[in-house]
């Protein structure tokens, strides 16, 4: 019966010469060119009247709460969907499985907190997926279960504070990935081991202060490596050292440095090596101790080792004072024992002449 009266309308709808029976109003429909743009509509939901043919759909600047199950079920075709600028909390399972060819999917600027396992399902060609600008506190290996194709991942200014192994598990396409504005503090092994043709990583404005050691080894694709505004105050030369790939710039700078003897070497050392370019290694500042507060790092750091190499100079000269007392002492000492020898030998002399 529905299916019936769902025909009939179209009947109709076609013989009153309507161009646009696939319209929804306020939206813009140009069949020609494949592109439906229901921007700034105030729908609250999903448009029910899309034409099938569309291959680029723009719902952003509306006011869509919901992505309910299986949507989009007669838009096979849709390779673009943005739906940014709403205030989408539940993305309910499956919401996107029809769209089998979808390239692109902004979400950024909505209410997301939680993604379920079924989010991704279908998603096997999408290369794009905005998500910036929601309310993401965790990621877990169902986060993103079916992105096998994705390039590009953008999750800035969440609150993400966990990721949990194995997250980006199904990604091994993965060319750029923004964590930047989010909650992390630590960043454990296993977190981005699946990531080979990683080259962004994108990390900056987080409270990262503690990074395990094999942390970057998995990434030997990647170019540039965002550690800015971070709570990092020293870092271990071997994070670094394990990069194992071709050129890679990295960016410190914003970090509350403590600044000693052993950070000095330390960017000596990774400075040296060919292979890291630390882009803005003249804007690190320290932020300890507090007699070097707000000083640039590159300023400070010929003098960082000065303390430990007068202690050196001063130890090393009494050791060599005291091993030349006591040559001095062994020589006076041997001379004696000659004197007191040539004594018993005279008078041993003596004692002969006797005879
Ligand atoms: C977004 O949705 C919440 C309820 O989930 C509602 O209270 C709020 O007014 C909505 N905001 C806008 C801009 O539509
Ligand atoms: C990530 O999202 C933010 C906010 O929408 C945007 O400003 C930024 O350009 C995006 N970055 C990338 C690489 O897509
Ligand atoms: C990092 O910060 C946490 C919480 O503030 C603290 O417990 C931990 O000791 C810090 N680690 C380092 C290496 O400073
Ligand atoms: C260093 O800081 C200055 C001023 O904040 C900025 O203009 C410049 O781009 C920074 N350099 C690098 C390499 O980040």
């Amino acid at each position: 019966m529905k299916e019936f009266l769902f025909l009939l309308v179209v009947v109709m709808e076609a013989s009153s010469g309507s161009h646009n029976s696939w319209c929804e109003p306020g939206c813009d429909c140009q069949t020609d060119v494949r592109y439906t743009s229901c921007s700034r509509a105030l729908l609250t939901k999903l448009p029910s009247r899309i034409s099938p043919n569309t291959k680029l759909l723009d719902l952003s600047f509306n006011h869509i709460t919901l992505i309910p199950k299986r949507s989009f079920s007669k838009n096979h075709k849709l390779q673009v969907l943005l739906l940014q600028h709403n205030n989408i909390s539940v993305v309910e399972d499956s919401g996107f499985s029809h769209l089998e060819f979808l390239s692109k999917l902004d979400l950024s600027w909505n209410q997301i907190s939680f993604l379920s396992e079924g989010f991704s399902a279908g998603l096997a060609l999408l290369r794009e997926l905005q998500l910036a600008h929601n309310r993401l506190t965790t990621l877990d290996s169902k986060s993103f279960l079916y992105l096998d194709g994705l390039q590009r991942l953008n999750l800035t200014s969440n609150a993400i504070h966990t990721i949990q192994v194995r997250s980006f598990s199904s990604m091994t396409s993965l060319r750029q990935l923004h964590l930047e504005d989010n909650h992390l503090t630590s960043l454990k092994n296993g977190m981005f081991s699946i990531l080979r043709s990683l080259e962004v990583l994108n990390l900056a404005g987080n409270r990262i202060n503690e990074t395990d050691i094999g942390i970057f080894k998995p990434l030997s694709s990647m170019t540039l490596l965002n550690l800015a505004n971070n709570q990092l105050s020293t870092i271990y030369f071997k994070t670094f050292l394990s990069i194992q790939t071709y050129s890679t710039h990295i960016l410190l700078e914003g970090n509350p440095w403590h600044c000693d003897c052993d950070l000095q070497r330390l960017f000596q050392k990774l400075r040296s090596i060919q292979r890291l370019f630390l882009d803005d290694y003249y804007n690190l500042t320290c932020q300890a101790p507090p007699a070097l507060r707000d000083y640039r790092l590159m300023e400070v750091d010929t003098e960082l080792c000065i303390a430990e190499t007068v202690t050196v100079l001063i130890i090393t000269a009494t050791v060599a004072i005291t091993v030349l007392a006591a040559m001095l002492m062994g020589e006076r000492m041997r001379k004696k024992e000659q004197k007191g020898k040539h004594w018993t030998q005279q008078a041993d002399l003596s004692d002969e002449s006797d005879y």
